[in-house]
C-alpha cells in the first residue's frame, strides 16, 4: 500500500510516499481501507518531534512511528479475530493518537475502542475531520463538568479545528457562547453559532468587563493570571491548546483546580455521543480546506501557519 512516511524529525518536506505493507490487525483491531484523512495539530508536533519532552515517548533519536496521521474514515475490509462490533464493508471513522498512528495510509489497522460507524450524514472527508478536534472540544468543555444552559462560555480560538467544533457543542448544551477569532473570521464564528464575537486583534477579552462561567482555551497562548481574571466567580477553564511551554507549565504549576490543562482520549463512546448529535443537526464539521493524498506534506504546512478555518481534509482514494 501507498503511505507517507517519515525517518528522522523535520518540516513537513521530510515525509515522503513510499509502498509499505498492509498492517495486519490484531485479535481487537479491523483493518481500515482508508478513504478521507485529516490534518491535526499532532501531526506537525509529532513530525518535527516537538515540544522536545515528546520524544521520551515518540522516539529519542528518531521516531518510533513511521506513518503519521490520526484521523481517518474508511470502510471495513477485515476484522480481528476478537472483533463483533465490526464487520468488513462498515464506513467507520477513527482516531490513531493513542495507538501508534498511522492514518496517511491506504489501510491502517485499528483499535475497536478508538472508532465509531460513520455517521451516514457525512462524507468520508468530512467524517475524518471529527475525532481528534470534535472530541478535544468535548472533553475540554466537560472537563470540570457538563456546561449548564445558564452558563456564559467563552471559546478562544473559536475558528480552529477544535475551536469551530467547541462553539457548536456549547451551543447545543444551550450555553451563552462568546467567540474569539480575528477580523476576517467573525462572520464564521457567528455562523458556527455564537452569540457573541470578540475580534483578537482590536480587543482583549481579559480586559473587557465581561466575565464567563466556562472558559475553552484552544490557542493556549494565555497565562493563568489573565484566565483567572475573565472567569466569573466560580467559573473554570479548561485549556486544550498549546503554544509554549512557558504557558503549558504555568497551567499545571498555578493553575489549581480551576484552570486545568487537557489532554483528549478519543474513545468509541465520545465519537458515538458526536455521531449523535451530528444526525440531530447539532453538530456539523466545517472543512475550510481539500487536499489530495500526494499533497500531504502541504496540507501539514498549511495546518501549521495557525491561520485553518476549522478543518483540513484529505482524500484517500
Ligand atoms: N489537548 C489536546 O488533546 C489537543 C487536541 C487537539 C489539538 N490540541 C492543540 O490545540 C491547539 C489548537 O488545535 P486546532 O486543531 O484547533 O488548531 P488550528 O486549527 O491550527 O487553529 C487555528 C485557529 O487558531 C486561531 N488563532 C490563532 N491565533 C489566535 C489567537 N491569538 N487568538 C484566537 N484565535 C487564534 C486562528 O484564527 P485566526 O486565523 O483568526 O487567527 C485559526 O482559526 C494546538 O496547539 C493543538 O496542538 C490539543
Amino acid at each position: 500500500m501507498r503511505a507517507f512516511i517519515y525517518e528522522k524529525y523535520g518540516p513537513p518536506e521530510t515525509l515522503r510516499m513510499a509502498e509499505v505493507d498492509k498492517p495486519v490487525p490484531n485479535a481487537d483491531e479491523v483493518l481500515v481501507e482508508v478513504r478521507a484523512a485529516s490534518v491535526n495539530a499532532a501531526d506537525w508536533h509529532v513530525l518535527r518531534g516537538k515540544p522536545l519532552f515528546s520524544r521520551a515517548t515518540l522516539g529519542l533519536l528518531r521516531p518510533k512511528h513511521k506513518i503519521l496521521g490520526v484521523d481517518i474514515a474508511g470502510r471495513v475490509e477485515a476484522v480481528g479475530s476478537g472483533v463483533t462490533r465490526f464487520k468488513p464493508g462498515d464506513e467507520v471513522y477513527a482516531n490513531l493518537l493513542d495507538h501508534g498512528y498511522g492514518g496517511f495510509a491506504e489501510y491502517a489497522a485499528v483499535p475497536v475502542d478508538a472508532m465509531s460507524l460513520k455517521p451516514a450524514e457525512l462524507s468520508f472527508e468530512e467524517a475524518a475531520a471529527v475525532p481528534m478536534a470534535a472530541v478535544t472540544a468535548l472533553q475540554g468543555l466537560r472537563h470540570h463538568g457538563e456546561l449548564q444552559p445558564t452558563q456564559q462560555v467563552l471559546i478562544n480560538g473559536a475558528t480552529g479545528g477544535v475551536g469551530s467544533f467547541a462553539v457548536q457543542l456549547a451551543k447545543a448544551s444551550g450555553a451563552e457562547v462568546t467567540g474569539v477569532t480575528s477580523t476576517s473570521n467573525l462572520e464564521l464564528v457567528r455562523s458556527l453559532g455564537a452569540d457573541h464575537v470578540v475580534d483578537y486583534t482590536t480587543t482583549d477579552f481579559v480586559a473587557g468587563g465581561q466575565r464567563y462561567d466556562r472558559i475553552l482555551d484552544t490557542v493556549g497562548n494565555r497565562s493563568v493570571p489573565d484566565l483567572r481574571r475573565a472567569l466569573a466567580h466560580g467559573g473554570k477553564a479548561a485549556v486544550t491548546g498549546f503554544t509554549s511551554m512557558r504557558r503549558l507549565l504555568g497551567v499545571s504549576l498555578r493553575g489549581g483546580k480551576d484552570i486545568a490543562q487537557v489532554q483528549a482520549h478519543v474513545t468509541t463512546a465520545d465519537l458515538e455521543l458526536l455521531s449523535d448529535l451530528i444526525a440531530a443537526g447539532k453538530l456539523r464539521p466545517r472543512i475550510d480546506r481539500s487536499y489530495r493524498f500526494a499533497d500531504i506534506p502541504a496540507a501539514i504546512t498549511y495546518l501549521e501557519q495557525g491561520h485553518a478555518r476549522a478543518k483540513v481534509v484529505v482524500g484517500v482514494a
